[in-house]
């Protein structure tokens, strides 16, 4: 059947003709179609400004891009380093077993299901995670993989899908039966939290508001910062200390309510029951039952105690306070305080806007100075002096100029900047703003990866908003400066986040870095004076402004002023979202904070700045987090994405998933990087294979600091990092490898596995082996067939008695 056009016609008659539609354009198409049909592609050259070569050239360039048919459900397997770290891999074979997907194909036969490898989605503190037609699944094993699936298909599509957090409500709030003095109960809707299931529970609790009459409204909040207890929520009932409650399940979310929620004029007899101190619940037929227990609030105040009391919050300000899309509430939290000042409009803080005591604008050297003063360095990764930045755009004659806010964030392992447009979109647009006006900008743009779905909808729903106040375009914040702002979607390469890369994916063509100078600063985007800036960065901005620069610069160290922003994932107990002051150790991240890794397991290294950065070892904990003493062992900041290791990890496949990740996403441009991270990366396979010889270890050591030399970009001068740091400071196990030794475990073609003698016969091991390797011989010892076995690990994680051992 041919293909109907007309939606190809419609898009483009939206999207424009001048080449620079060509990406926007491509993933409409994608998204209508599934993938990108040869027609499709032709009907768009015929119609449009944009040639055939930069079509095509765009078109297989961004990882995004399909090109051929794809099943009913995308299946995106997340591969960033938490997940792999907590045995992606293994959850990616057990998903194309379970789904009969055949070797070297991405789709089953049926056309169901499209299995997709993702360099990163974001959520790593529920890592290994799994995302099935939008909807995130976390700590994802093999075992669980055939219930993940029969729960997908059998569950109606999650409330999130629908409206309840695409930027369709802007205050999802149940209406409350009650009016004032009620209960608050504030419900994470974050990817991470609803991931863990708060969609569905933010629902159960509306529904039972209305059910019991209750007296109470349920409030979506952005991040709190403590994954590790997700799914949870804070019952706030005035006069009373609020309480939390971590992993409630839909049937204990009505309990909660009448728990905590004074029945209001729907029974009478409710009350009365209620005023007893007697718990009862109404049901659907109008009769009242006893009540189960409710659910007991959890009081580990120890846990958070450790968790918080580091942390100074100026990016995540009111975290897991405020509703992200509900700009009233920013405001009443001093929101815009800081743009109005730099507009000249200092007034009290309306929202309607009206008129106040006026006062002069802080000039944009005032606003430059005080950024100066305030010692803010980058924290896209590279930590350049932020004021610095500005006032060199600023002194650009050219008077039309850019900036971009970069939430390109493709570093696996990192999700701060996602959680800040989650949860804070206004402040980032403020701090967008502020940017703008020191600089003398008209037009900003915020360039946010595709992979972050949610923040994308919080993100055009926050700027919806703020527009439907006649706050942007001509009169921005109701003053005479003009300021537009516009988003555009990333399509799938981490090079893109690099700023000249940035500049050539906005402008439509390939993601492609170039040679500086001239800096973006000087000669960016179309050109002309381009200011571009991480989100976290720009998120400090308002707090700074409003405290004054010497506020901000009075945490952190001499050389690293404030706080920064971390994601701690991986194999630490309390993983999570923190801001700290800069200097505060990794020991103190890492066990205080994070309260260490699992019990009987050894703290080994973090893995810090992504693919970037480098691993630093347990007994170099004690290092100040800061800039300069990070570099001085090898690793580097970077934008803020910690991975802790235990003794589970091997250090060498550590080094080659980095390897594998920068060699995937180089752009291909400079041989250094296109050819020398190939050649690493098959040294490194050679040594996870147990086929390297010390002549190809020498190799992997003389390459190493050529790719980092001789790379034209971040990508491929940093790409080695992850390398050079292991090779310092865990030599023995290359070593190890070099003699087919894999001391973790963890290199599938160095290990076996063996059943001990005090096996007892169960045969749970065969019942769970996917690839039956296992013969089923109940009361006898079982016996591993090692041609068949792939080395899974199912066996060894569910034996009871610990006899399956991994030789
Ligand atoms: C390969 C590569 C990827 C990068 N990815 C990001 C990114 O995802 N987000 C970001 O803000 N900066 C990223 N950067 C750094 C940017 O080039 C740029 O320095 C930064 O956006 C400037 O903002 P800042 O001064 O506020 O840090 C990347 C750099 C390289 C070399």
């Amino acid at each position: 059947m041919p293909l109907d056009l007309s939606y190809v016609d419609d898009t483009v008659a939206r999207l424009g003709r001048a080449p620079d539609a060509v990406i926007p354009v491509l993933q409409a198409l994608q998204d209508h179609y599934g993938y990108l049909p040869e027609e499709a592609l032709r009907r768009v050259c015929a119609s449009t400004h944009i040639t055939p070569a930069a079509l095509s050239g765009v078109a297989t360039f961004y990882d995004m891009f399909r090109h051929k048919p794809v099943g009913k459900h995308i299946v995106q397997v997340c591969h960033g380093t938490a997940c792999h770290v907590g045995g992606a891999e293994r959850v990616e074979d057990a998903l194309r077993r379970h789904l009969r997907i055949p070797e070297g194909d991405d789709t089953d036969a049926e056309r169901k299901f499209t299995i997709e490898r993702v360099a990163c989605l974001g959520c790593c503190t529920l890592a290994p995670v799994v995302r099935i037609a939008e909807e995130t699944t976390g700590y994802a094993t093999p075992e669980k993989i055939p219930g993940t699936i029969q729960d997908f298909l059998a569950r109606p599509p999650s409330p999130s899908r629908t409206a309840l957090d695409q930027g369709l409500q802007p205050k999802p709030r149940a209406a409350s039966r009650g009016g004032n003095g009620g209960a608050e109960i504030k419900v994470c809707l974050d990817s991470c939290c609803r991931a863990k299931g708060t969609d569905r529970v933010f629902q159960a609790l509306q529904e039972s508001i209305v059910l019991n009459g209750a007296n109470a409204s349920v409030k979506r909040v952005g991040c709190v910062g403590a994954c590790y207890r997700t799914p949870m929520l804070e019952v706030a009932v005035p006069g009373r200390s609020s309480l939390t409650y971590t992993g409630l399940t839909l049937a204990e979310t009505e309990r909660l309510v009448s728990a905590h929620c004074r029945p209001q004029g729907l029974a009478r007899r409710v009350s009365r029951l209620w005023n007893q101190g007697l718990e009862v619940l109404l049901l659907d037929d109008g009769r009242l039952t006893p009540s189960p227990p409710s659910p007991t609030p959890s009081r580990p105040p120890a846990d958070d105690q450790a968790f918080f009391g580091r942390q100074v919050h100026i990016a995540m300000e009111h975290h897991g306070r405020l509703d992200p899309l509900d700009l009233d509430e920013y405001m009443a939290h001093e929101g815009f305080v800081a743009l109005r000042r730099c507009l000249g409009d200092d007034r009290s803080v309306r929202s309607d806007g009206s008129a106040g005591s006026v006062r002069s604008a802080l000039t944009s050297e005032e606003i430059i100075k005080t950024i100066e003063s305030s010692g803010l360095r980058g924290r896209g990764g590279a930590g350049f002096p932020t004021g610095q930045k500005w006032r060199l755009v600023r002194q650009q004659a050219e008077p039309t100029k850019y900036v971009v806010c970069n939430g390109d964030e493709g570093d696996p392992g990192a999700f701060m900047d996602r959680m800040i447009l989650e949860s804070f979109p206004y402040r980032v647009i403020e701090g967008l703003a502020i940017a703008a006006v020191a600089v003398g900008a008209h037009e900003a743009i915020f360039y946010v990866r595709h992979e972050y779905p949610q923040a994308l909808w919080r993100l055009r729903a926050a700027l919806a908003e703020v527009e439907s106040r006649g706050w942007l375009g001509e009169r921005l914040l109701g003053s005479d400066y003009p300021l537009r702002i516009s988003i555009k979607e990333g399509a799938g390469a981490f090079v893109c986040g690099e700023e000249t890369a940035l500049i050539a994916s906005v402008e439509g063509r390939r993601g492609m870095p170039r040679l500086r100078p001239p800096f973006p600063a000087q000669a960016g985007l179309w050109g002309k004076p381009t200011l571009i800036n991480n989100v976290e960065t720009l998120a400090m901005v308002p707090w700074i402004i409003r405290h004054g620069g010497a506020a901000f610069a009075g945490l952190g160290t001499a050389t690293s002023k404030g706080t920064k922003v971390f994601s701690l994932a991986g194999k630490v107990r309390r993983a999570g979202l923190i801001e700290i002051p800069m200097g505060t150790t990794l020991r103190q991240i890492v066990e205080e904070i994070g309260g260490g890794v699992g019990p009987g397991r050894r703290f080994k290294a973090v893995q810090i700045g992504g693919p970037s950065g480098g691993c630093v070892p347990a007994r170099l904990a004690d290092t100040p987090v800061d800039y300069e003493s990070l570099r001085a062992i090898g690793a580097i900041m970077g934008s803020g994405g910690m991975v802790v290791l235990d003794d589970t990890a091997c250090m060498v496949d550590i080094a080659r998933y980095f390897l594998q990740f920068t060699q995937n996403q180089s752009c291909g441009k400079c041989t250094f990087c296109r050819i020398g991270t190939k050649r690493m990366l098959e040294l490194l396979n050679r040594l996870c294979g147990g086929t390297a010889t010390r002549k190809h270890l020498q190799e992997l050591e003389q390459l190493a600091p050529q790719v980092a030399e001789g790379s034209l970009c971040g990508l491929g001068k940093t790409a080695p990092n992850p390398v050079l740091t292991t090779l310092r400071y865990f030599r023995d196990e290359y070593e190890a490898h070099l003699a087919g030794r894999c001391p973790a475990g963890k290199c599938t073609a160095l290990i076996k596995y063996r059943v001990r003698e005090n096996c007892t016969g169960c045969t749970i091991c065969a019942q769970r082996c996917p690839v039956n390797a296992i013969p089923m011989t109940p009361y006898v010892r079982h016996v591993i067939d090692l041609h068949k076995c792939t080395r899974c690990d199912s066996c060894r994680q569910v034996c009871p008695y610990g006899a399956v051992e991994v030789v």
